[in-house]
């Protein structure tokens, strides 16, 4: 009559094995959000390094753009501009707080309004506009359209100083006497 054919050591057999079933189901998920996890940052710093290695070759690419063009140099074709126009105001003396004594004081500007050149933009430099609009020399007549375009390009391309020292005076490194004006 009875049928003893489930006995107890039966029914732990069967807990322990679901037990081991299940802590293998959980290892595995575990193991597997680990993986998937490792993957995801894997992936993410590979992304990263990737990017870096880019703008590395981008960097490298700006590293190698050729030198910016320089047709105008200051020494030879500017300086002798401002001796000759506006030295005997700027260069002489310092009207308007304006003083072109050397390269480096010429970049300072006015106290008041500070730079009259902005390196790249001759538009925005009141050194070329003033010119331009024949404000600039205030005495002595204007410039002839080769000067003004000299003036121009040097801004445009940068106002970049060709000499060996920024803070040496104009005539002496040209060679040059600012011219005295002739009396009114
Ligand atoms: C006869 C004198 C005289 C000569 C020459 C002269 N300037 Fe001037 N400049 C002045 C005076 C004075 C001022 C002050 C503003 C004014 O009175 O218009 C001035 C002001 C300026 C300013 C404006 C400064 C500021 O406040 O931002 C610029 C730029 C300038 N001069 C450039 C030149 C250049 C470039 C030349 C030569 C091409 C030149 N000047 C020749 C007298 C002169």
């Amino acid at each position: 009559m009875a049928h003893p054919r489930i006995q107890w050591w039966d029914w732990v057999e069967f807990v322990s094995l679901g037990g081991m079933v299940h802590s293998i189901q959980r290892t595995m998920s575990v193991f597997g959000r680990g993986i998937t996890s490792s993957l995801f940052l894997l992936a993410v710093s590979a992304l990263l390094v990737g990017c870096g290695g880019d703008s590395g070759g981008e960097g490298a690419e700006v590293e190698a753009t050729p030198e910016p063009v320089r047709t105008v140099s200051f020494v030879n074709e500017v300086a002798p501009i401002l001796i000759t126009h506006c030295g005997p105001c700027h260069i002489a003396e310092a009207k308007g707080d304006l003083s072109f004594a050397n390269y480096s004081i010429l970049m300072q500007g006015t106290l008041a309004n500070g730079a009259v050149i902005l390196p790249g933009f001759a538009d925005r430099s009141s050194l070329v506009t003033l010119v331009d609009e024949g404000e600039m020399p205030k005495k002595g007549g204007p410039l002839s359209a080769s000067e003004k375009s000299k003036l121009r390009i040097w801004v445009d391309e940068g106002a970049f100083f060709d000499g060996a020292d920024q803070g040496f005076g104009l005539e002496g490194l040209t060679g040059m006497e600012v011219p005295v004006l002739p009396a009114e």
